[in-house]
């Protein structure tokens, strides 16, 4: 599948990145563009424009996910928290735009002073995520301008004695990793963590293949939009000479590995060159590229899937409108010494 890292390096629609970030971006298309089934790796469909994007596909009646995680987080703020001893503070990988977070962070304000840490390689989400909770007098905020897993021990290296930590990871991110690679990360996130401290994790749960696929594909053609950037994006930054008017957003949802897959597919045989990826491909008419993919969850398999990665699920809350599930995870103190 195409790889994600949640993370985007750059301020985007300024066209020069540092030439490292060029590098590994023209590395990875080169290395997906090889492939039988030719991939496009999905973090880099968050540029300014993508995350813009996004944003807007959170606002479309077919795409019920950011509601619903939002929804949950209003409603059961305080019944999340009861859970979690007095003394927390809490990390999100992936500030976002801290609006969902707010209402978590205003139910523990009314408790204790809180800290909050939002991880995220986007000094620009970090800021807006400063100017969306900046009325919350309680709360103090430190952002962290770097990748989950260094921001995380971070954090943990300025814990103070007694303190419990709370990590947020909304928004059903977690379903744009591989399975594997899902539980692999969950595990790293466990081994940053100490016996007793929390992780809250968002998961979208399957609901009819007609529903998903329309969440995907929706009329107006928002996520349309969204996809075929990643070749604008490339042809920007990495001096590609994608025709966009070729290629058509197609949405399918694979049974087996429960997922919905965003791919490109060529409307005509094309010769593509990318220049700073020194690479020339021919598309044949009818061939794509694989650009995303979203796992979706039963409830029931969340439980075996904290066991798996180290940790206990302790609650689950369950949004009424649209299938999806916030659930608390402790950390394991049986499974501190995970290898
Ligand atoms: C960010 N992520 C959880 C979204 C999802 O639903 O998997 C990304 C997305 N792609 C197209 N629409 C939304």
């Amino acid at each position: 599948m195409p790889d994600f890292d949640a993370s985007t390096t750059d301020r985007v629609l300024s066209p020069r990145l540092n030439s490292q970030a060029r590098e590994d971006f023209a590395q990875a298309v080169r290395i997906g563009l090889s492939k039988r089934q030719r991939e496009l790796p999905s973090m880099y469909l968050y540029d300014d424009l993508g995350t813009a994007l996004f944003e807007a596909i959170t606002l479309l009646p077919e795409y019920g996910l950011t509601r619903a995680d939002e929804r949950l987080l209003r409603r059961y703020a305080r019944a999340i928290l009861e859970h979690l001893p007095p003394g927390v503070m809490v990390a999100e990988l992936g500030s976002g735009g801290g609006r969902k977070t707010r209402w978590l962070l205003d139910a523990l304000a009314h408790r204790e002073p809180v800290v909050y840490f939002p991880i995220d390689i986007s000094a620009a989400a970090l800021a807006k995520c400063r100017q969306e909770l900046s009325g919350l007098g309680a709360v103090s905020l430190v952002g962290l301008e770097t990748s989950y897993l260094e921001g995380l021990c971070d954090v943990t290296a300025r814990r103070r004695p007694g303190q419990t930590l709370l990590v947020l990871f909304l928004g059903s991110t977690v379903g744009n990793f591989d399975r594997p690679a899902a539980e692999e990360f969950l595990r790293e996130i466990r081994r940053c963590l100490s016996p007793g401290d929390a992780l809250l994790l968002g998961t979208d749960l399957e609901k009819t293949v007609a529903e998903m696929v329309l969440a995907y594909d929706d009329p107006v053609g928002v996520t349309a939009a969204f996809n075929l950037n990643l070749l604008a994006r490339i042809n920007r930054e990495l001096e590609g000479n994608f025709v966009l008017g070729q290629f058509r957003h197609e949405v399918r949802y694979h049974e087996r590995e429960r997922r919905i897959e965003m791919h490109l597919r060529s409307e005509r045989t094309q010769t593509v060159s990318i220049r700073a990826a020194d690479l020339t491909c021919t598309l044949h008419a009818g061939e794509t590229m694989w650009t995303e993919a979203c796992h979706k969850f039963h409830l029931g398999e969340i439980p075996a899937m904290a066991q798996r990665t180290g940790f206990v699920c302790q609650a689950q809350w369950v949004d009424g409108e649209w299938a999806f599930a916030e659930n608390l995870w402790v950390a394991d103190p049986a499974a501190a010494t995970m290898p």
